[in-house]
């Protein structure tokens, strides 16, 4: 946990600057307006398309991909919102924090799907503040196993995380 507390901070410290901009605030007129990368589509219909541009690819991230007691793979990202909220030991994340962990096979580099989570409002006791998304395979084809609110077999696990986020394994 120590640790990887150390490896966000050290992604985070890589990003620096550029992590503000997922800070949802509001733009003065004066400044020219960049667009702001959302910190995932909340329309699950839209996430498949949003994974496939890599979406989240510049989000502190774990170092590598890691071995995960599902005998696959896993790295996680997440969003500068839900990684500043970690790093202050925040108990309640802010809406807005997002994170995606990248599902792989046994070899640890064939990507076979992804996870997200995004928080849309309050969590609530059965988190169905944040979106739950699941998909296997990584082209337009993919099946979406799960896409929706307080879906129960992912808060069934993550209701022992931090407002549903876990602390991410070592990796
Ligand atoms: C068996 C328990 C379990 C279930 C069920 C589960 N997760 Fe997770 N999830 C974990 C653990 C443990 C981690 C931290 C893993 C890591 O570092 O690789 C994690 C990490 C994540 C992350 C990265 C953010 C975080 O909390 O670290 C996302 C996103 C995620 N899971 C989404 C989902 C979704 C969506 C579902 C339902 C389809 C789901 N998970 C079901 C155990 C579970």
């Amino acid at each position: 946990m120590r640790r990887l507390a150390l490896s966000l901070g050290i992604a985070a410290l890589g990003c620096d600057g550029a992590g503000a901009e997922a800070v949802p605030a509001p733009v003065a007129a004066a400044q020219p307006v960049e667009p702001v990368p959302a910190a995932a589509p909340a329309d699950p219909a839209a996430i498949g398309g949003w994974l496939r541009a890599s979406g989240y690819r510049d989000w502190p991230a774990q170092s590598r991909v890691h071995a995960t007691s599902e005998h696959g793979g896993a790295r996680v990202f997440f969003n500068e919102t839900l990684a500043a909220s970690m790093r202050a030991g925040t108990g309640e994340h802010p809406i807005g924090s997002a994170a995606v962990r990248e599902l792989y096979e046994g070899d640890l580099v064939t990507l076979r799907g992804f996870a997200v989570m995004l928080k849309l409002r309050a969590s609530g006791p059965g988190g169905e503040g944040w979106l739950w998304y699941e998909q296997f395979g990584t082209d337009a084809g993919a099946k979406r196993l799960v896409a929706g609110t307080g879906e129960r077999g992912c808060v069934g696990c993550h209701d022992a995380g931090i407002d549903f986020v876990h602390p991410p394994e070592p990796g």
